[in-house]
Formats: structure tokens, C-alpha cells, sequence
């Protein structure tokens, strides 16, 4: 089964109001591949002005989302409210929750099934550190976080997966073509042995870390690559040419 090209722009914390404005208008007049599954993810605070005025066909993504129906969780949002807003995506488990917010595999996998569950698909992000890179652990370090969401996962019909190397976001080292495709082809064997041979044909499986317009080309022509989240170049208008980088 071919599987669609995902590209994903994780705004992280950054944004006001007019520069999130005028990157939806770059998107919205940029003639965009339409074999390219697009979602941005703004901060809490931009969705809705980001739902309302992105066209139709590009989805929006929050960063987090919280794993109980709607009630008394301070600071929290929940899946219904997304859904309510027609925002269909979230990003979790993302290396700067993980770490930063201490969020633990299990969490990061409690928070994925509950999200799928009631309707919100996932950009499920996982990766090892520069020690563990190091230390030759990249490979049981995913498995390790990979095992912690099949414990947890029925359908993965709804969720992406994202690697990102922790010591390649934002840092503008970027993992070697060679680098990426050997961990995504490990996922995808993962996924093979450990769920089923139908998901892991069906999974996109999406490579993160100081992607740009320069390097996007060849990593996309990798086996397991099936797309992008993007960090820094999702604020600029290069982001346009990283969505079209397969043309
Ligand atoms: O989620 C995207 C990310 O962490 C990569 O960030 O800035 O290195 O593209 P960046």
C-alpha cells in the first residue's frame, strides 16, 4: 500500500498573533502537492485563529492533549474541546515534553490511546538522546517507547510516527540520510514483529530534527520515509518547498 506523504510544522512555543497570521496566508496562496498530507501545530493560544483561517484540506495540530473527559484539570485541554474546534491532530510525546515535562513512556502511550479512542489522530514522537546515540542504545530506546504505546494500542489507524533524534531538533545537525533510514527501517521491522504486517505497511513513519528546504529532498527519497515534522523552517516560507520537496 503506498503511503502518503506527511508533512508536519510544529510551531512549538512561538508565534503571535501577525506572524501566525501571515504564515497561514503564505500557506493558503502557495500552490501545495496535493499527494502531501499537510498539519500545522500552533500553540494552545493560535488554533482556533489557525482553524478559522486555514483552507480547507490542511489540518491543525495541537502540541498535547489531555487523557480525561472535560472537568476539573487546570492548564489542561481535553479531546473533546479539540474535536469541538475541528482540530483533528495532536502531537505527543514529543522529546521536549518528555524530558522538559518529564512525561514518561506511559503516559506519552495513555495519552495516544485516548486521544485515537474519542477521535484525534496522534503524531506519536519518539527518539534517543546523543548519549544513548553514543552508548549504541538508538535502537532499544525506541523499541523501549514503541512497547510502551503497543501496551496501550489497538487501532493504530490514527497514529504517525514521528523520529526525531533528540540531538538533531533544532540544533541543525541532521541526522545522515543513511542515519535516519536505518532507525526508520528498524521501526518499521518493530512494527512488523511486534503488531502486524499491515501496520507496518500502513504506518507513515515521519523523520524530525533540523529538516529544511536543503535537506528534505534526499531524506525523502529514503524507504521508510514517509515525511517530515518540522520545527524551526515550519515558521518560514521554506516550509512551502518542504512540502513539496517529492516534486
Ligand atoms: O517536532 C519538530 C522538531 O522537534 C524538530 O525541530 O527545529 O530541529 O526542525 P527542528
Amino acid at each position: 500500500m503506498a503511503r502518503k506523504f506527511f508533512v508536519g510544522g510544529n510551531f512549538k512555543m512561538n508565534g503571535s498573533i501577525s506572524s501566525i497570521k501571515e504564515i497561514v496566508e503564505n500557506l493558503n496562496k502557495a500552490t501545495l502537492d496535493p499527494n502531501v498530507e499537510v498539519v500545522i501545530s500552533p500553540s494552545y493560544l493560535h488554533l482556533l485563529l489557525v482553524r478559522e483561517n486555514l483552507r480547507e484540506g490542511l489540518e491543525v495540530a495541537s502540541q498535547n492533549v489531555y487523557d480525561k473527559p472535560n472537568g476539573a484539570f487546570t492548564g489542561e485541554v481535553s479531546v473533546s474541546q479539540l474535536k469541538d474546534s475541528g482540530i483533528n491532530w495532536t502531537i505527543l510525546g514529543h522529546s521536549e515534553r518528555r524530558t522538559i515535562l518529564r512525561e514518561s513512556d506511559e503516559v506519552v502511550a495513555l495519552k495516544t490511546k485516548y486521544a485515537t479512542e474519542n477521535g484525534v489522530s496522534v503524531i506519536w514522537c519518539c527518539g534517543e538522546s546523543l548519549e544513548e546515540r553514543e552508548a549504541g542504545k538508538t535502537i532499544d530506546v525506541v523499541s523501549k517507547q514503541l512497547a510502551a504505546l503497543k501496551a496501550q494500542i489497538s487501532d493504530w489507524s490514527k497514529i504517525v510516527i514521528a523520529y526525531e533524534p533528540i540531538w538533531a531538533i533544532g540544533t541543525g545537525k541532521v541526522a545522515t540520510t543513511e542515519q535516519a533510514q536505518e532507525v526508520h527501517k528498524a521501526i518499521r521491522e518493530w512494527l512488523k514483529t511486534n503488531v502486524s504486517d499491515k501496520v507496518a505497511d500502513e504506518t507513515r513513519i515521519l523523520y524530525g530534527g533540523s529538516v529544511n528546504e536543503k535537506n528534505c529532498g534526499e531524506l525523502s527519497k529514503q524507504a521508510d520515509i514517509d515525511g517530515f515534522l518540522v520545527g524551526g523552517a515550519s515558521l518560514k516560507p521554506a516550509f512551502v518547498d518542504i512540502i513539496n520537496c517529492l516534486k
